[in-house]
């Protein structure tokens, strides 16, 4: 409701550039989603390669040979990332993309020629070394192509080259499909393979030709190779800890992480919060199960009667159910708070793994890999925004994925081999176990309860039923606890506005309550500014119990009903009349106070301290919550006087404090306002007072807080 027709500021500028009406840009889009297409194509050409190689030999040699291209594919992303980036860095632009593509070109074509395994896991290195270096120098082209966009329209570009990048993974895979079905059509076992190889050949010339007859690309050198937050040493990343980047990057797995100004930009923070931790597991999670069922598809569409073309659809459903969660996730369930949907997306990924392993049909396990790669998808597009939001590093999640993923593929199919094929009875009923079934069990084994535990420590609405939760943003609102929606008689008000300010410590929340106040007065409303605790003569006297370092001792349940009988006096005495009257009533904390702090940061039942405070406040919830977000490392900071009882809690309580306000902001968006309180003062009071305006009783014209005195006072505060 604005009737004042301000424009809403802050918000991102919607009309993004249409970077592809930019012809050499387009040209590198197209080059680069070539490029990938080639790479994605080789590596199930690789693996059908060897496998066809290696297809009368045991079990265990074929799991080697194909752990063995995937390490190879994987490693050099993993190890080589610095020296690539430099480089790419040295050398002209559109050669070394020309280069690469067909040097490429020339490796994949001679791997039927030379009809060898170790060969082709030498050309599986190289193609992925390829790939190392064709990223960075496509995002040092960017800036000169995207012709000195602004930095949104840089931004939009780069997402756009990375859409390319990964979107051709599952149009690799259908494309793999398609050629299987014709070579086992038109070719003996022993060649039927090399269709795929071949294509991806051309593939990669086509890459190399597009970039070739594309001049603008060679004398575009805006940007050096290594300023582009190119591809890091992610194992560095790791061992570091986790680290805060500077520009965190949301949108699905980028090939430039932010890792490379590891030793410079980011600040260390401390990985050691539960939520971090949770994001960690979740992280290890969908690397975990996405990759094992990755590596062990071939082995597995085999034993479940299907040919290459069984393989390549088990990768088109994994890869095709992963875009689709890459791009809905961060839509999902949008009333569900991200956490829960984090943690309920992993354990999902971990349970779909046990009927990929166990059933029997491999239509039906294409579907399934297809909902495992959905459900990872989801995951890691919800979490990397979360890791965004806690500021904890993207490119940490990243290289956590790649070192899981190496695991998981160095390990997984020698698994499958070690374990074999086994053939159960079953109270008469006879099961056929192969290896890589087993296998994928094994690692569900050790998902699940990893999926669980992230689940836990991501839950940011404990106490609160889950099933309610879910089924209310199935419905497409977030779920209230009754206690706080119901009890008591909630006040019959025909125009006054009650508006809290809520935040941790130093968010200076009472600075701009403070001057939400006087701006409110200045345009003439009856406005009581109000604060708990200690706003009544009782109040005051809780209040100095409640925050006196001599108190010790007090129980944490004491401490919520002492925080509580405040609010019940000044509901009573100072807010409920105000409103009566038709007041504009401006609180620095309220009820959200005692859920965060009492709730969240002493670790109590959340749901048990709304339903005390919806009785003792009968059911008077605020029209609009200011919080006022700052980490609590820098709130602390700013506090000049010596802390009270409560400030001086460890930095953990604070974090869950911050985290709880979050969770209950983020599950209803219409009655809160979040504002990053880390940005300039008068910054801040402006959105305040823009989000204040719609709530008003009375059109403020906008533009009038400059001319206030014109204003006729509604009432004399
Ligand atoms: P106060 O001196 O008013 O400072 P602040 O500017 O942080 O509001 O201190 C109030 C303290 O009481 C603060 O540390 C938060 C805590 N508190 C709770 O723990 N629960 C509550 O319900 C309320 C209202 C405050």
């Amino acid at each position: 409701m604005n009737r004042t027709g301000a424009t809403r500021p802050l918000r991102a500028a919607e009309s993004q550039p249409d970077e592809t009406a930019i012809k050499p840009f387009r040209r590198l889009w197209l080059a680069l989603t070539l490029s990938s297409l080639g790479h994605w194509l080789s590596v199930p050409a690789l693996i059908a390669v060897v496998g066809a190689l290696t297809r009368d030999d045991d079990l265990p040699v074929q799991a080697q040979a194909i752990a063995g291209v995937l390490v190879l594919m994987v490693l050099p992303a993993l190890l080589l990332g610095p020296p690539a980036v430099l480089l790419a860095g040295r050398l002209d632009r559109r050669i070394t993309m020309v280069a690469v593509d067909g040097v490429r070109f020339a490796l994949v074509v001679s791997v039927p020629l030379v009809d060898a395994v170790p060969w082709t896991l030498a050309v599986a290195f190289l193609v992925a070394f390829g790939t190392l270096l064709w990223f960075p120098v496509a995002a040092a082209v960017l800036p000169a192509v995207a012709g000195g966009e602004p930095e949104e329209g840089y931004e939009e570009a780069r997402r756009s080259l990375l859409r390319g990048g990964y979107g051709s993974a599952p149009v690799a895979a259908l494309l793999f499909v398609a050629l299987a079905l014709v070579g086992d059509a038109a070719f003996g076992v022993a060649d039927r393979a090399d269709l795929a190889v071949f294509a991806a050949a051309v593939v990669f010339l086509a890459a190399a030709a597009t970039t070739f007859t594309a001049r603008a690309l060679s004398t575009a050198t805006a940007g050096a190779a290594a300023g582009l937050g190119a591809l890091s040493a992610p194992l560095k990343l790791l061992f570091q800890g986790q680290r805060r980047s500077g520009r965190t990057q949301p949108d699905g797995p980028p090939v430039a992480g932010a890792g490379a100004q590891a030793g410079g930009a980011h600040a260390a923070v401390s990985p050691a919060s539960g939520p971090v931790r949770g994001l960690v597991l979740a992280g290890t999670v969908v690397a975990l199960t996405a990759v094992a069922v990755f590596a062990v598809a071939r082995l597995h569409a085999r034993d479940l009667g299907g040919g290459d073309a069984g393989y390549g659809s088990i990768l088109a459903g994994l890869t095709i159910g992963a875009a689709f969660g890459l791009f809905l996730g961060p839509r999902m369930l949008a009333p569900l708070s991200r956490r829960r949907l984090i943690g309920l997306a992993v354990i999902a990924a971990a349970l779909a793994l046990v009927p990929v392993a166990l059933v029997q049909n491999l239509v039906v396990v294409v579907f399934l890999a297809a909902f495992l790669g959905l459900a990872c998808g989801v995951a890691w597009a919800v979490g990397t925004r979360s890791a965004q939001d806690t500021a904890r590093s993207f490119a940490y999640l990243r290289a956590l994925a790649l070192v899981t993923g190496l695991v998981a593929v160095a390990a997984v199919p020698p698994l499958a081999g070690l374990i074999g094929a086994h053939r159960l009875s079953l109270g008469g009923a006879v099961y056929d176990l192969g290896g890589p079934a087993a296998a994928l069990l094994v690692v569900a084994v050790l998902a699940l309860p990893a999926a669980l535990v992230a689940f836990r420590r991501l839950d940011d609405r404990r106490g609160i039923p889950l099933l309610a939760d879910v089924a209310a943003a199935l419905r497409g609102y977030a779920y209230t606890p009754p206690e706080l929606e119901e009890s008591g008689p909630a006040v019959v008000r025909d125009r006054g506005v009650f508006i809290a300010f809520e935040g941790g410590e130093g968010a200076g929340k009472t600075t701009q309550a403070r001057l939400a106040a006087i701006w409110l007065r200045d345009h003439g409303y009856d406005v009581v500014s109000t604060q708990e605790p200690g706003a009544t003569k009782i109040g005051m006297r809780l209040r100095a119990m409640l925050l006196d370092q001599e108190t010790t001792g007090l129980s944490a349940r004491a401490e919520t009903l002492l925080y509580a009988a405040d609010r019940a006096d000044h509901v009573a005495n100072v807010i409920r009349p105000a409103l009566e009257r038709g007041a504009i009533v401006v609180s620095d904390r309220y009820v959200d106070s005692s859920l965060a702090y009492q709730g969240f940061g002493r670790e109590q039942d959340v749901s048990s301290i709304a339903r005390v405070n919806a009785w003792a406040i009968g059911g008077l919830l605020p029209d609009l919550t200011v919080l006022l977000e700052v980490p609590p490392e820098t709130g602390l900071g700013r506090l000049a006087s010596p802390a009270d009882r409560i400030e001086s809690e460890p930095h953990e309580f604070h974090e869950r404090v911050r985290e709880g306000f979050r969770a209950l902001a983020d599950a209803d968006p219409d009655r809160y306002l979040i504002v990053d309180a880390g940005r300039p003062q008068a910054e801040i009071t402006r959105e305040i007072q823009y989000r204040i305006r719609e709530i008003l009783p009375d059109p403020i014209p906008a533009g009038t807080e400059d001319v206030t005195s014109t204003f006729p006072a509604i009432k004399d505060a």
